[in-house]
């Protein structure tokens, strides 16, 4: 499974690389592409937790369109997706990005910040269950445009119940990963990295939990490693 994952659902990995060659990887931003080097430089393997680079563009496009101006995110490590949403909201743009691992989000700092975008970002060093708590205490209800969500699997359906409260009503929740490398539909005795195997449950349990769920629109897309979009209805 290892030699087989890439950060993309495409099984074919020269179609993988003509995608990301044409069309992603020369419309990518500068610092988008250090910060990229930087992490594979010291994460090696796990550099594949970024999003990748035509995921980045489609969520840039996504942002612009809905006019986002406020945003979470959950699950920030160096912080690629974090710069895609900086670089795509307006000047006055504002995102709350929540990860308990600062270090990792220090690797990608030095970029944001050659960027120019660290004004628009609000870094808290915490679990999210814990933020997101207090954010709803704080009378943060509704006030969200978009949340992007990339991290503890096991927590996303609890996620779910926070943000639909955070984001306004027609805004978009975005979960990552809902693919989860094809092994959504693998067998229990296939052959698979450890990490895979331990989250997938979760991974489909949240696919069947949101398929059904009618208080949003979704959206499940077979972009990067699967990516569900849910608009709050409701
Ligand atoms: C897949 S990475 C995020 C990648 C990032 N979106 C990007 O594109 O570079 C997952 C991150 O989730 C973080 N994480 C794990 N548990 C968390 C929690 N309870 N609350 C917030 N973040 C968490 C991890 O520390 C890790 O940095």
């Amino acid at each position: 499974m290892k030699d087989k994952f890439y950060g993309t659902i495409l099984q074919s990995e020269a179609l993988a690389k003509y995608l990301l060659e044409t069309s992603a990887y020369p419309r990518e931003h500068e610092q988008l592409k250090e910060l990229r080097a930087a992490t594979v430089e010291k994460y090696q393997y796990w550099s594949l937790m970024n999003v990748s680079a035509d995921e980045g563009q489609f969520i840039s496009m996504l942002l612009k369109i809905m006019n986002a101006k406020k945003t979470i995110e959950v699950g920030v490590f160096t912080g690629y997706s974090l710069l895609v949403t900086a670089l795509a909201l307006p000047d006055d743009g504002k995102i709350i990005a929540i990860d308990p691992d600062r270090e990792a989000y220090e690797t990608g700092l030095p970029f944001i910040q050659k960027a120019n975008m660290t004004h628009k970002i609000q870094f808290m060093q915490s679990d999210a269950m814990t933020v997101m708590d207090d954010f709803l205490a704080q009378g943060e209800k509704g006030t969200f445009d978009f949340a992007f969500v990339d991290a503890d699997k096991e927590n996303y359906i609890n996620y779910h119940e926070q943000l639909l409260q955070l984001v306004k009503v027609g805004g978009i929740i975005a979960y990552d990963n809902t693919l989860w490398a094809g092994t959504v539909v693998a067998e229990e005795d296939d052959e698979m990295e450890d990490y895979l195997r331990g989250c997938r449950g979760h991974v489909i349990k949240l696919n069947t939990f949101l398929a059904e769920d009618p208080r949003i629109e979704l959206a499940h897309l077979s972009i990067g490693d699967g990516l569900t979009l849910c608009k709050r209805l409701k």
